[in-house]
């Protein structure tokens, strides 16, 4: 008999890079595990990793010997914390990994399954852009988070993700985070121009989940190759953080019934068709910041 599925996947992307998804999916995971969620971070940017560098860490194995070889996923997992808080890292530096073909995805995520089902959490870090490996993983995820900065590029960027995971993904929910706005002002402003371009033309709102702000002691922490919530849990930037976290345990938490019915990693193609509305030479041209 399998047990009910209890595990939240949660894609963290972003259309333009340099963004502070990686530092989103580390802390938001760090505070979740201290809350007393057991939780995967998975290092989905592959070829290109980053949460080894941000825990000062070298694992041996990664990722790719999941896809390569029948390496045990014992061998991967590395555990950051004792309680069930484990990295499956990515591979650094190894430009040929970034793509991987149809067959070494559906590969990866059949070995992944399995594991899935130890943790509240599965957080999955992903490369900037709309590669076939990003979008693979945001369709088979419960919740996509998209972080954006309030940044033009950054929103127009983020409007292009959406719009290819709605348009031919027919995803419609996505939940936003804009990270680095110097007031809530300018927060909420970057959000707005975002929604309401989604609103226009692509028919449906997308949900603000937090704004973080503009923090030096986030990069004081990437140079100390420490958590931000470890390191400064007291610092604007942490805070924000938490509360974003504490949404993300309540979003779960709502869902649980809903989650039971499903599997951790929801089949690729299985759930969602094309969307209601095609796509239009209207959205084509839209950016966010031309409103
Ligand atoms: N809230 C913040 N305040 C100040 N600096 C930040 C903040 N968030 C992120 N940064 C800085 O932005 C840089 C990029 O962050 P990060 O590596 O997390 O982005 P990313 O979106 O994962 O990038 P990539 O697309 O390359 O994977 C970091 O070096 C960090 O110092
Ligand atoms: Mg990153």
């Amino acid at each position: 008999m399998t047990l009910p599925n209890k595990t939240l996947s949660v894609a963290i992307l972003s259309g333009k890079g340099g963004v502070g998804k990686t530092n989103i999916a580390l802390n938001l995971s760090y505070c979740l595990f201290k809350a007393g969620h057991p939780l995967l971070l998975m290092d989905c940017d592959i070829g290109l990793a980053n949460l080894d560098v941000l825990l000062g860490i070298a694992p041996e194995k990664t990722i790719q010997d999941l896809v390569d070889e029948d390496t045990p996923l014992q061998e991967i997992i590395t555990p950051l914390a004792r309680g069930g808080f484990d990295l499956l890292p990515a591979a650094s530096g190894v430009p040929e990994l970034l793509e991987l073909d149809d067959d070494a995805r559906e590969h990866l995520f059949e070995r992944l399954r399995p594991l899935f089902s130890r943790y509240n959490f599965a957080f999955m870090d992903l490369g900037a852009g709309i590669s076939p490996t990003v979008l693979s993983f945001a369709t088979m995820s419960h919740v996509r988070v998209v972080v954006v900065t309030p940044e033009p590029t950054s929103l127009t960027d983020s409007y292009a993700l959406i719009k290819v995971l709605a348009t031919q993904h027919g995803l419609r929910e996505f939940h936003v985070v804009v990270n680095m706005a110097e007031s809530h002002a300018e927060e909420r402003e970057a959000f707005h121009r975002l929604n309401a371009t989604c609103e226009r033309f692509l028919g449906f709102s997308v949900t603000f989940l937090g704004g973080i702000s503009l923090d030096k002691q986030v990069a004081d922490a990437v140079r100390k190759q420490s958590p931000l919530m470890k390191l400064a849990p007291k610092s604007n930037a942490a805070r924000d953080m938490m509360a974003v976290a504490v949404k993300l345990a309540k979003l779960r938490e709502a869902r649980l019934p809903e989650l039971a019915h499903e599997q951790a990693l929801r089949p690729l193609n299985s759930l969602h068709g094309p969307a209601p509305t095609p796509p239009t030479e209207a959205a084509d041209a839209a950016t966010p910041q031309n409103e």
